[in-house]
């Protein structure tokens, strides 16, 4: 059970994992270095918590203490309860949803490792050292099709967060993030997801496109997403059925990089009406998972 502690000083120590939550250079920097991420609201606490990252403490406003009540038997973690107004003087913003907790990072598995847990069935499985919350077990038809999703460079956490949603929701096994892919820890990128952060296992490269050859290495096509005339069309790609399939998609802007383009094995696009060029990446990435769904039969 957590030891409730009631806090009226704003500067209090003990609420250090919360101040500042709006300044996101800060945050980028610390929470990572600290290990630690937020959670905010209801939900995404608790699909924190079932995903298996520990907690460090909780901030609520005396309402969600009956609510948050079967969280706060379970976990051994500080509750601190705060009014409202000194939670948005803490953390810098209006706190809607009421409740935060700060939660544990755990460490990432390697690509190579994420991977070779796949072990020719399923990804959603868990590595053997449990270093991956979200993972879970490693049963499942070993003939099944799986597909897996590389997120070049994604710069905008929103972005990240609804494509890491889209991954859940469409039964993506596993992300990989590029070096310079911004964290799907933040805040932002959580809220945005619903918490289907902690539900897709992945990993990051050390270096990209280099690290590309891991993937291969473990039997995955890579099919670039490009919105390029000279591209196959999704339907037509989607049709092929392949059985270890790792979906890449660009950033921003830009799109996917020339090095990325090279080392994948087709280009393929999501045809566009209405004179446009393409789409969000994460509205991409909704409609490629959709169009490359495992189907029986
Ligand atoms: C905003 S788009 C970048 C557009 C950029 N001008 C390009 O040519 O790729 C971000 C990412 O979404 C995906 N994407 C967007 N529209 C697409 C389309 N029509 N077909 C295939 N992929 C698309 C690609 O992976 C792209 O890198």
């Amino acid at each position: 059970m957590a030891e409730l502690i009631t806090v009226e000083d704003p500067d209090d120590p003990r609420l250090g994992d919360y101040s500042g939550l709006t300044d996101v250079a800060l945050r980028r920097c610390r929470e990572p270095a600290e290990g630690l991420f937020m959670a905010e609201g209801e939900k995404v606490i608790r699909r924190a918590v079932r995903a298996g990252y520990g907690m460090r403490s909780m901030l609520l406003s005396a309402k969600w203490l009956e609510v948050m009540g079967d969280v706060i038997a379970q976990t051994p973690a500080p509750v601190y309860l705060v009014s409202p107004e000194v939670a948005e003087r803490v953390t810098g913003y209006h706190v809607h949803r009421g409740a935060l907790a700060s939660m544990r990072r755990a460490p990432l598995p390697s690509p190579d490792t994420l991977l070779t847990h796949a072990r020719g069935g399923v990804v959603t499985g868990s590595v053997d050292d449990h270093t991956h919350p979200g993972a879970t077990s490693t049963s499942g038809p070993h003939t099944r099709e799986r597909r897996i999703a590389i997120f070049e460079d994604i710069v905008d956490h929103a972005n990240l967060g609804a494509a890491f949603r889209n991954a859940a929701a469409l039964g993506v096994d596993a992300v990989l993030l590029t070096p310079r892919c911004v964290d799907p820890l933040y805040r932002r990128a959580v809220k945005v997801s619903m918490g289907a952060v902690f539900a897709v296992p992945y990993a990051r490269f050390e270096s990209w496109p280099r690290d590309a050859d891991v993937v291969r290495k473990h039997g995955f096509v890579l099919a670039a997403l490009s919105p390029s005339a000279r591209s196959v069309t999704l339907d037509e790609f989607a049709d092929r059925h392949y059985e270890k399939l790792a979906l890449m998609l660009g950033t921003e802007g830009e799109g996917l990089s020339a090095e990325a383009l090279r080392v994948a094995d087709n280009h393929v696009r999501i045809p566009m009406d209405a004179g446009l060029d393409s789409l969000n990446v994460a509205a991409s990435s909704a409609v490629a998972f959709y169009a490359t769904r495992p189907r029986s039969g």
